[in-house]
């Protein structure tokens, strides 16, 4: 899809859900619709896209706004760096009247610095939230999209089949770590989607503690949690191993959390939601008699985000469609002794589901 369909589809979220312009500031929104990458600093940075005919504005530092026209014909304010930045927003707000307009934000976004600039120079700004503007533009994958997304994976697996065989008992979790990162980035990741996590023996009981200085001991399972970035898109995928063979309860409570995983899976389709996938992985792991101990969602949609709709938890009831792309990550913690997650990355299919992760969910024990 080209930046002109996906701007096309834009106007008509903007016109149905009643506003004039969605505002972005440097991120995934900013990227998925113009192409441009720029980054969020100190400095405002404010992309006014139109749901009418009106050009698209952008209020950047001046030594910014040449890079950005190349994506889009402008309406741009730049200001010189070290100068106010009101003046920009005042000369946006009144040369292409904005006053009294109706601004779709995004609500994790959006900051207070751009915030305080955009309502400073426009008189009776409103506002609406952009997230059901976006979300249903950029659920749906295309080819492409999934194309970037598969490489992601690819990578991600060859680092850690590459990892595993070099993990031994007595390295710490953040030695395992450090290697996993340099598989990444030497397998072609452009960047990491977020620093992966290594947590054993009891550590792994806290669903998002990062690596610590712990050696690898026998008897522990270690999560490992990890993502590679290719052009944009990531892969998101969480293995549990064994260091050594596991007591019974530990090895019982994988079995039940890869049933769970399976269940989730199967319950992915078009026209399925979210909270049904998260209630089919939920019920397994109720039904093993450790429901309490799964205190997180099953999974979370997966793009140019780590974490983005649709979300699969109770109170999501957006339908599956072919070309989303999401995660399913059920998880048992047991504090003071383990946990376990298997996390796949999954892409809704016109049968079902298909899940892009390739690695093996039996238990691997070293
Ligand atoms: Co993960
Ligand atoms: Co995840």
């Amino acid at each position: 899809m080209t930046f002109d369909d996906r701007l096309r589809r834009l106007k008509a979220q903007l016109t149905a859900a009643g506003a004039d312009f969605l505002a972005l500031v440097p991120g995934p929104n900013l990227t998925y619709f113009t192409g441009l990458r720029m980054h969020l600093s100190e400095r405002p940075i404010v992309a006014l896209l139109p749901a009418g005919d009106a050009p698209p504005i952008l209020i950047a530092p001046s030594f910014e706004v040449g890079k950005a026209s190349t994506a889009l014909p402008w309406r741009a304010y730049g200001y010189a760096d070290g100068t106010p930045y009101q003046a920009a927003f005042d000369a946006a707000a009144n040369e292409c009247d904005l006053h009294g307009k109706t601004i779709a934000v995004e609500p994790l976004g959006m900051r207070m610095l751009e915030w305080t600039l955009l309502s400073g120079s426009v008189r009776q700004l409103k506002h609406i939230f952009a997230t059901d503007v976006i979300a249903p533009l950029r659920m749906v994958k295309d080819a492409a999209e999934v194309a970037k997304i598969r490489q992601a994976i690819a990578l991600a697996e060859l680092a850690f089949t590459q990892t595993l065989a070099q993990i031994r008992p007595g390295m710490t979790e953040r030695e395992v770590a450090g290697l996993l990162m340099s598989h990444l980035l030497r397998a072609g990741a452009q960047t990491l989607l977020f620093e992966p996590l290594v947590q054993a023996g009891p550590n792994a009981a806290n669903p998002h503690a990062h690596a610590g200085d712990r050696p690898l001991q026998r008897g522990d399972l270690v999560v490992i949690d990890f993502g590679a970035v290719v052009d944009g898109y990531g892969s998101d995928i969480t293995r549990t191993i064994a260091i050594g063979e596991p007591d019974a309860e530990l090895r019982a409570v994988y079995e039940v959390v890869k049933a769970a995983n399976a269940a989730g899976q199967a319950a992915a389709r078009p026209g399925a939601t979210g909270e049904a996938v998260d209630r089919a992985a939920r019920a397994v792991i109720a039904s093993a008699g450790y429901g309490s101990y799964f205190t997180h969602r099953t999974g979370h949609g997966l793009g140019l985000e780590g974490h983005e709709p649709p979300y699969m938890v109770q109170g999501d009831t957006t339908p599956l469609q072919p070309g989303m792309t999401f995660t399913v990550e059920p998880g048992i913690y047991l504090a003071g002794k383990g946990g376990v997650r298997i996390e796949d990355d999954v892409l809704i299919t016109n049968e079902g589901s298909e899940s892009l992760t390739t690695l093996s969910r039996e238990l691997i024990v070293i």
